[in-house]
């Protein structure tokens, strides 16, 4: 029920004019939902350590530090791009097919990252060898350029002007809002974007999104009952689309770009989520994909160009 009436919500405010400012409005003032809490700072940060672990682990360190570093989708808090900066990475560049950053926002961030980072008590402070300045009363673009943070909102022209100069790109829970006709298209770009040996990293939830708690809900394998069409006709719209790909599509759509796939980790299900898949009647366009794949919660995966 609850997630029949997020969806409702979301097309009603994709039909209205404005619709997308209202949105943005009632995320601000009324949900609060785009506040940068230390929790969910604290959440990417570990994200962004665990790409760079991952990189670290596989002799790719100094590519990152010293090379160039894409943040696809890059949202409302940049914590991951704040991180690598700290890391001493020399340039980024980050793209949105939103402009969801402003001002406010970044200054925001760099507060709430500032806490997490310098508390006594966090384990990673002797990795960071400078801190971002907080914003105070500066230029927000300025602010990130000083920074050689660069941010490009919405990115039609980006990927080509940087073809074959980018080392890493990173995309943290992006993908799934990305439409299925243009995630091949998509997968093109990043891999042109990259020099030889670049690696193209994201994290993925593969459970619906427009369930609520991921621990409580029971809703989180509705998408699986309805077929393609009924999907797009009655649950996408412009402000809140899923496009239901599962793991073993993103290993195909990958390898069709040209990439190499070096890690692929797939988050299991729980006892509890298998249950609830049991309950449901899935869809035949869903019946080629085991069920492991089917209840499988998230994805990490790193791909490389060859
Ligand atoms: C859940 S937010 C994640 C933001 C950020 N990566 C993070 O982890 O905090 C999803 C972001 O993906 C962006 N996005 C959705 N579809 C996209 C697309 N086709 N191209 C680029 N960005 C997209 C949205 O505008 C939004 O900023």
């Amino acid at each position: 029920m609850y997630w029949l009436a997020k969806v409702t919500a979301y097309r009603i405010l994709s039909a209205l004019p404005g619709g997308a400012v209202l949105y943005r409005f009632i995320q601000e003032r009324v949900t609060k939902s785009l506040v940068p809490a230390s929790e969910r700072v604290s959440q990417k940060i570990d994200v962004g350590l665990e790409y760079f672990c991952w990189l670290a682990n596989h002799g790719l360190r100094e590519r990152l530090i010293e090379g160039v570093h894409l943040d696809f989708g890059a949202g409302w808090h940049p914590t991951i791009p704040l991180l690598y900066y700290c890391l001493g990475v020399k340039r980024q560049h980050l793209l949105d097919v939103a402009a969801n950053l402003d001002g406010q926002m970044l200054g925001q961030t760099i507060k709430a990252f500032l806490t997490v980072v310098t508390n006594p008590q966090w384990p990673h402070r002797a990795k960071l060898g400078r801190l971002p300045p907080q914003l105070e009363n500066s230029n927000w673009r300025e602010h990130l350029a000083a920074m050689a943070i660069s941010y490009h909102a919405p990115y039609s022209d980006t990927f080509a002007a940087l073809a074959g100069s980018v080392d890493v790109v990173t995309s943290t829970q992006v993908l799934l809002y990305v439409p299925r006709p243009v995630m091949p298209g998509l997968f093109s770009q990043v891999h042109a974007s990259l020099k030889p040996g670049g690696v193209f990293m994201a994290t993925v939830h593969l459970r619906d999104i427009l369930a609520g708690n991921p621990h409580t809900s029971t809703d989180k394998y509705n998408h699986l009952k309805y077929s393609p069409e009924l999907w797009e006709r009655w649950f996408n719209s412009s402000i809140m689309s899923f496009n239901r790909f599962k793991a073993p599509d993103y290993r195909e759509m990958l390898e069709r770009a040209g990439f190499e796939v070096v890690h692929f980790e797939e988050e299991p299900a729980t006892t509890e989520d298998y249950a609830e898949l049991d309950r449901i009647e899935i869809h035949r366009c869903f019946q080629h994909y085991t069920r492991e794949e089917l209840a499988a919660r998230g994805l990490f995966f790193v791909a490389r160009k060859q």
